[in-house]
């Protein structure tokens, strides 16, 4: 008898011991049972709103919009070059994921989703376009359609000293598609002509592909990088066991 209360306070003291110490997980995060993609593509599509939001407790700020804490410079057709800054980029809370698949025996993660993307900023431009000579700076606005994204992500479980299992990225990679639309909108270019302005507009547009790739593409490798920073933050906030019901294996994870 009372070695079965000791034995019952043992218990509690440990399992307070434990929740005091875990963060509770989110309502909106629903670990998955399985390595199904059905169940992680509804577990990601589930936790996308919320995560975006940003998870105070955990340390995580929200991604939505995203604030770019640097500068970018593309040099466009006609050496044109053009500078954002102050941007930032709206979006990121509705990707939708298509699949999500958990590859264990390769350690990877793969994200195949879709977004639309708004990105504002003060752009200035500097050369020569059509028959102007352009120096001039406003506000800029960049719309894209359904912009496919395809993220992988390698990573292990290390086991920390108090023995929970944490994930760790190794590494990512990403590509990305153009979307299925592009448009650019720039004020201030010519100042007190609205017609020609409009036509400097039209050019730029006309190539939006190019655009996408030298504009596009630097602002996408800084949301991802963030991104991936944000999810090693999450990853380091919440345990393996919390975060998942699949058991480890033994190729999975180390020790630290
Ligand atoms: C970004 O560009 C703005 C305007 O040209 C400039 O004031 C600012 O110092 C630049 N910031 C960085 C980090 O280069
Ligand atoms: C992107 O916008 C289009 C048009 O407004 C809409 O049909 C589509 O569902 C949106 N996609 C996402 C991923 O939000
Ligand atoms: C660009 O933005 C301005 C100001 O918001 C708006 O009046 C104009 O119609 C827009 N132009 C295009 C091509 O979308
Ligand atoms: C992500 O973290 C790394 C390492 O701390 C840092 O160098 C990098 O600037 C971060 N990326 C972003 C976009 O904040």
């Amino acid at each position: 008898m009372a070695c079965y209360e000791q034995l019952s306070i043992l218990v509690l003291c440990i399992c307070l011991h434990r929740s005091l110490q875990l963060i509770p997980l989110p309502e909106y995060i629903h670990p998955c049972a399985e390595l199904s993609d059905e169940c992680f593509t509804k577990a990601t599509l589930d936790a996308i709103p919320g995560i975006v939001k940003g998870i105070p407790e955990a340390g995580i700020p929200p991604l939505d919009p995203l604030y770019l804490d640097k500068n970018i410079s593309i040099v466009l057709p006609g050496n044109l070059r053009m500078t954002f800054h102050n941007a930032k980029l709206v979006g990121l809370s509705s990707c939708v994921p298509d699949k999500v698949s958990s590859l264990r025996d390769k350690r990877l993660f793969i994200f195949d989703m879709h977004c639309n993307f708004t990105i504002r900023g003060v752009y200035s431009l500097l050369g020569r376009l059509l028959l102007f000579n352009l120096d001039t700076e406003g506000g800029a606005k960049v719309k894209i359609w359904n912009q496919h994204i395809r993220l992988e992500v390698a990573e292990r479980v290390v086991i920390n000293e108090k023995g929970e299992g944490h994930y760790k990225i190794n590494s990512y990679q990403y590509k990305a598609d153009y979307g299925t639309d592009l448009k650019l909108n720039l004020t201030n270019l010519i100042r007190g002509n609205p017609e020609i302005s409009a036509n400097i507009l039209k050019v730029l547009n006309s190539d939006s592909q190019a655009f996408a790739q030298e504009f596009g593409g630097p602002i996408l490798d800084y949301a991802i990088d963030y991104a991936m920073n944000v999810t090693q933050r999450f990853f380091d906030a919440f345990t393996y066991d919390q975060l998942t019901q699949v058991p480890l294996t033994d190729d999975f994870f180390e020790k630290e």
